[in-house]
């Protein structure tokens, strides 16, 4: 089995300097500590809201990060052209409502296929790699491969939330769509509320592209710093 590739997801590291209003944690510096300690891409989420990453934050990192940018963020015009300026290695469709502590579901891309083709088409032209962020479901899996996007990244909340015989099922909901992913040509990507602990057995999953993970490699940074926290989570999802 390949390896599986780690995102790090930098959100929180900005949050923190949102919650002063001050200029300090320096993203450029957290993205440059991430790349160098291993991690093969850098995730962070423009919200509609700039709660924690600003416009700003993407045109530094889009300048200066070594490895890819993954630009998360809602299908809304105001965010679609910056990234159509930007132009990320890769873009992750995901649902947002303003009032949600974090991304809480998978986008209805079956629901949503007129509104997103446009979206998908444009970034695809300027060759930025489209990812979907879904739940494991496979009617989601055939609308993404239905607008012709290359990645889907299934949403892993429910699984990290789960216990007892729930936590059985939305793990093999994950397994079945990411092998459901692989017969429609999807490349698979997850994540969402991964610990070092909750990724193991997700680690067996055949054809795992890439764990994009964030909120608890910072919370672990706070322990180790953020290159040793994505050493351990590098180390963490090694098979
Ligand atoms: N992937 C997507 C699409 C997300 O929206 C998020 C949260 O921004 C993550 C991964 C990372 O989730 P967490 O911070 O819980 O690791």
């Amino acid at each position: 089995m390949d390896s599986i590739k780690l995102g790090v997801n930098i959100d929180h590291a900005a949050t923190l300097r949102q919650a002063r209003g001050v200029d300090y944690p320096d993203l450029v510096e957290i993205a440059r500590l991430v790349e160098g300690a291993g991690a093969h891409g850098i995730t962070i989420h423009l919200r509609e809201d700039r709660r924690h990453i600003q416009d700003a934050d993407v045109y530094n990192l889009r300048r200066t990060l070594t490895t890819r940018m993954n630009l998360e963020m809602a299908n809304n015009p105001d965010v679609v052209r910056v990234a159509l300026d930007v132009v990320p290695d890769e873009v992750c469709l995901v649902p947002e409502r303003r009032q949600e502590l974090t991304t809480e579901g998978g986008l209805d891309a079956a629901g949503q296929l007129d509104a997103l083709r446009p979206t998908v088409q444009a970034l695809a032209a300027q060759g930025t790699h489209v990812s979907l962020f879904v739940a494991p479901d496979r009617r989601q899996l055939e609308a993404a491969a239905a607008l012709g996007a290359p990645y889907v990244e299934l949403h892993t909340g429910a699984y990290a939330n789960a216990t007892g015989d729930d936590l059985k099922r939305e793990l093999e909901a994950i397994y079945d769509a990411a092998a459901y992913g692989a017969t429609l040509g999807l490349k698979v990507n997850a994540g969402h509320g991964l610990t070092m602990t909750n990724v193991k057995p997700l680690l067996t999953i055949p054809n795992l592209d890439t764990l994009n993970i964030g909120h608890s490699i910072i919370a672990h940074a706070l322990f180790v710093g953020v290159a040793q926290a994505t050493r351990d989570m590098l180390a963490a999802i090694a098979r």
